[in-house]
C-alpha cells in the first residue's frame, strides 16, 4: 500500500509503477536522505513538534536504517517507489507510532531538493579534489624531466620549442580553472530547501534556518515555490563536470598523438595500455581514447537535463525525478577518467630525444632569428620577410635553413639560435615556455593549487 492509499480506491498500474519508480538508481542518496532526515525530526524536536524522547527514538531509528544500508541489509519492500519512501516505511516499522510523525511539516519535494543538493555538494567536492590530485600529478611529471622539451604547435603544425613541463602546466590551468568553477557552484548550491513543503511551506511552527544550519548549509532558501522546483544546481555542475571532461578529452587525444609511431614522443605503461586481439604488435593507448570518448556522454547528461527543465511550469514537477541519473552518471565517469589518466600520466615514459629532435627542427628557428634582427632595430614585418625568405630559400633547395643564413650577408652571426633548445634560452617574457620564465609560473601555480585546497576543505 502506498503512503497515500487514502485517496485512492485501487493500486497503481504496473506499467506506471515501474515508469515512475526511482528506487532502482536513487537508493545511492540514502546517506545524504538520511542526514537530511535527522535535521528535520531534530527541527520538529525544535518546534515542539516532537518530545524530546520522540525525537531520539527517531534518530536512533534511522542510524539504524543507515547501518542496513551500509551492510547491504536493507530490503527493499514492494511499495518502495523511492529512496524517500522506502526510508519512511523503514522507520515506521522500527519506531513504531512515533514513524508516523516523521514526515510532518515536510513534502517529498523539500526532501528530495535537500538530498540531492547534500549529494551534489559532496560529489562536486570529490570531482573537485581528484581534479586537483591530477593537477599535482601534471606538474610532477614535468619536474620529473626538467630539460625535457618538444615542438609547440598550432594547427598541429610544429610552432616552437616548448619546455614539457611548461606544456603540461597547460593542462594544469584549465583543470585549476575548472576546481575554481566547481567550488564556485559548490558555494551557491548550499543554500538548504527544507522547509519548504510540497510548495508554499506550512502553517506549522518550523525554522527553516534550524534544519538548515544543522546540515551545513550557509542559508535556508527565501522562496518556497523556487526552493522546491529549481534545478540549476545540478545543471551547473553537469556542465562544471562537462567542462572538466573536454579538457580531460584534449589531454587524451594528446596522449594519443603522442604515443603513436608517428609522433613516438611518450610510451605508456604496460598497466595503462591493452593489446589487440587479433594484432600482437599492438600495444593501444585505450585509456587516452576512453578520456577522450567519455566527454560525449558528459556533455549529453547536461543536454539531457537542461532540455528536462526547459518549459517546466512551477513549481514541483515529476519530470524533476530526471535530474538524478544524469547526475550520478556523470558525477562517476568523470572521477573514472581523472583517476585513470592520473594513472596514465605517471606512467608515462617520455621519449625526450625524440621530442627534443622534433623541436630542433631548423625552420622552428626563423622568428628567433626575426626577432634577433628586431633587437638590432630593424622593424619587425621586415624581420619576419628577411627571415621569410631564409625559409623559403630552404624548403626549395633543401639546404638546411642554418647553411642557407650562413651562404647569406648574415654569415654565421646567427649561428648561436641553432644550438639545441637555444630559444627556451632566449625566451624570458612573463608567462612564456623559456627557462628563466619557468620558475615563476611553476611558483604561481603552486600558490593557486594551495589556495584552491584550503577553499575545498
Ligand atoms: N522521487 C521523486 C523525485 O526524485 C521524489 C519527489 C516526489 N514528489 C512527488 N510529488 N511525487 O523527484
Amino acid at each position: 500500500m502506498t503512503l497515500w492509499a487514502g485517496r485512492f480506491s485501487q493500486g497503481m498500474d504496473e506499467t506506471l509503477w515501474d515508469l515512475s519508480e526511482s528506487f532502482s538508481f536513487d537508493h545511492v542518496l540514502y546517506a545524504h536522505d538520511i542526514a537530511g532526515s535527522m535535521a528535520h525530526v531534530r527541527g520538529l524536536e525544535a518546534a515542539g513538534l516532537l518530545s524530546g524522547e520522540e525525537c531520539s527514538t527517531l534518530l536512533a531509528t534511522l542510524t539504524a536504517i543507515k547501518e542496513e544500508f551500509e551492510t547491504g541489509r536493507f530490503v527493499r519492500a514492494d511499495g518502495d517507489e523511492d529512496i524517500h519512501m522506502a526510508i519512511e516505511r523503514r522507520a515506521t516499522e522500527l519506531a513504531g507510532p512515533v514513524g508516523a510523525k516523521i514526515h510532518t511539516s515536510r513534502s517529498r519535494n523539500d526532501q528530495v531538493a535537500t538530498t540531492l543538493r547534500l549529494f551534489t555538494r559532496d560529489a562536486v567536492g570529490q570531482v573537485a579534489r581528484q581534479c586537483l590530485t591530477l593537477v599535482a600529478t601534471l606538474v610532477a611529471v614535468g619536474e620529473a624531466n626538467p630539460n625535457a622539451y618538444l615542438p609547440g604547435y598550432t594547427h598541429l603544425q610544429r610552432a616552437q620549442p616548448v619546455l614539457l613541463s611548461h606544456h603540461l602546466q597547460a593542462h594544469a590551468w584549465s583543470l585549476l580553472r575548472d576546481v575554481d568553477r566547481l567550488l564556485d557552484a559548490r558555494d551557491r548550491l548550499n543554500v538548504s530547501p527544507l522547509g519548504a513543503g510540497a510548495l508554499a511551506g506550512t502553517s506549522l511552527p518550523i525554522q527553516p534556518t534550524v534544519t538548515a544550519e544543522l546540515l551545513g548549509f550557509r542559508e535556508a532558501f527565501a522562496n518556497s515555490m523556487d526552493a522546491v522546483s529549481d534545478r540549476d544546481f545540478v545543471a551547473e555542475t553537469l556542465f562544471d563536470i562537462a567542462l572538466v571532461g573536454i579538457h580531460l578529452s584534449r589531454m587524451g587525444e594528446e596522449l594519443v598523438l603522442w604515443t603513436t609511431s608517428e609522433f613516438n614522443f611518450a610510451v605508456l605503461g604496460d598497466d595503462f595500455t591493452t593489446g589487440s586481439s587479433m594484432l600482437p604488435q599492438k600495444k593501444n593507448s585505450d585509456v587516452a581514447e576512453l578520456a577522450r570518448g567519455k566527454s560525449g556522454r558528459l556533455v549529453g547528461n547536461l543536454t539531457a537535463l537542461l532540455v528536462t527543465l526547459k518549459g517546466l511550469p512551477l513549481s514541483y514537477n515529476r519530470d524533476l525525478q530526471e535530474d538524478k541519473e544524469p547526475l550520478f552518471d556523470s558525477v562517476r565517469h568523470v572521477l573514472l577518467v581523472l583517476r585513470a589518466l592520473e594513472g596514465a600520466y605517471n606512467s608515462l615514459q617520455f621519449r625526450t630525444d625524440v621530442a627534443a629532435a622534433a623541436a630542433d627542427d631548423q625552420l622552428l628557428v626563423a622568428i628567433d632569428i626575426a626577432e634577433a634582427l628586431v633587437a638590432e632595430g630593424i622593424p619587425f614585418r621586415q624581420a619576419h620577410e628577411v627571415a621569410g625568405k631564409f625559409v623559403g630559400e630552404a624548403v626549395r633547395s633543401g639546404e638546411s635553413l642554418q647553411n642557407v643564413v650562413r651562404a647569406s650577408t648574415y654569415g654565421e652571426r646567427f649561428d648561436a639560435l641553432f644550438a639545441p633548445g637555444a630559444a627556451l634560452g632566449n625566451r624570458k617574457s612573463p608567462g612564456s615556455s623559456g627557462t628563466g620564465a619557468a620558475a615563476l609560473q611553476a611558483s604561481r601555480l603552486r600558490s593557486q593549487l594551495d589556495a584552491l585546497r584550503a577553499q575545498l576543505g
